[in-house]
């Protein structure tokens, strides 16, 4: 089965479409970075018209590049929530269209349940077997799940305030660094000293799986505001990265110890952080965890995830058709 995905949650405009097997046959990401940059986060406005303008070529590139035209697609699906309702809109739209005018299937893909199966769509080596314990951390969202068969997933705790993502922008802005700040902050740390600042770990002792990263962010930020001197943020970045990785790492590694299952899948753009995936790689062989990252391109949002769990729903006759509407607030 061809499946065309549309993802315009938040700031990337993307179109790919999947074929047999579920093997992505093209996957466009037409990024606003530049646009949002200078705003230090996502202006909704800025964002929906940039998908508006986007959405069709994106669209058509994806058809192209997978060399099929669109009366080939026998079904569509596009991200419908969580997300900026502006932007999931167009996507909506879009997808809409097609469908109606091809007269084929329209499901509505939860964003989250998209990255948390990102690993299955990358071809580098076997998907996970199920149960895994699933963390998904992105800008919007940090969740971690234990997840038994597709479409069977148990969340088991998420961020009672910030996101992982939006503390690295947000620690990214207050030491100058461009919108989004991840990796920015991954670069900078290279040349700091982790272990220069003690930084809060907010619940790292408490039972339970939640997280919370406010007070770890509103820390970095008091701590730049009152230093008097010469700043070193290449210290600030690597203490600040050191205590995030930390946060996430062990909740993570706690809940595959204690529920017994020794898979761990982890996802969404800070996934894509390179400290986070060695001191992951630690603890798997130390506790003998088998542990999967999506390639960098398929941690950050794209479309070919969204297309990946259509295809899975589409396969099993589900189809939202003209009534799918935007989800802004949509827990997986
Ligand atoms: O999954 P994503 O593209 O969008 C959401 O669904 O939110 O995640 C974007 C987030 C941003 O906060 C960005 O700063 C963060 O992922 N990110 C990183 C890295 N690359 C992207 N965070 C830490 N280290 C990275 N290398
Ligand atoms: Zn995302």
């Amino acid at each position: 089965m061809l499946v065309l995905g549309i993802e315009s949650s938040c700031d990337e405009t993307a179109a790919a479409v999947v074929g047999e097997g579920g093997r992505s046959l093209s996957d466009v990401i037409a990024s606003q970075d530049e646009i949002h940059s200078a705003f230090g986060g996502v202006v909704p406005e800025l964002a929906a018209r940039a998908h508006m303008e986007r959405v069709q070529p994106v669209i058509r590139e994806a058809l192209s590049r997978a060399g099929v035209g669109v009366e080939d697609i026998e079904g569509v699906a596009v991200t419908s929530g969580p997300g900026l309702s502006v932007c999931l809109l167009v996507g909506i739209q879009a997808a809409k269209g097609i469908a109606l005018g091809l007269g084929i299937p329209l499901v509505g893909v939860n964003h989250l349940e998209g990255h948390l199966l990102a690993s299955f769509i990358d071809g580098s080596r076997p998907p996970p077997e199920y149960p895994f314990i699933g963390l998904v951390a992105s800008g919007g969202h940090t969740s971690l799940y234990l997840a038994s068969a597709p479409g069977k997933y148990k969340r088991l705790g998420h961020t009672l305030d910030d996101a992982a993502g939006e503390a690295f922008d947000k620690t990214a802005k207050v030491l100058g660094l461009p919108y989004p700040g991840g990796r920015e902050i991954q670069v900078l740390a290279e040349r700091g000293d982790p272990r220069a600042i003690d930084f809060p770990r907010p619940l790292l002792a408490r039972p339970g799986y939640d997280f919370s990263f406010s007070g770890l962010k509103t820390a970095v930020i008091n701590y730049v505001a009152k230093m008097e001197g010469e700043l070193n943020r290449a210290d600030v970045a690597a203490s600040f990265q050191a205590a995030a990785v930390e946060l996430l790492v062990a909740k993570t590694t706690r809940a595959a110890r204690e529920l017994g299952v020794p898979r761990i899948v982890v996802s969404g753009g800070v996934a894509a952080n390179r400290l986070l995936r060695e001191e992951f790689e630690k603890a798997g062989s130390r506790e003998l965890l088998q542990l999967w990252f999506p390639g960098l391109r398929l941690c950050t949002d794209n479309a070919a995830m969204i297309a990946h769990v259509g295809r899975g729903l589409l396969k099993n006759g589900g189809n939202d058709g003209p009534g799918l509407a935007p989800r802004a607030v949509w827990p997986l």
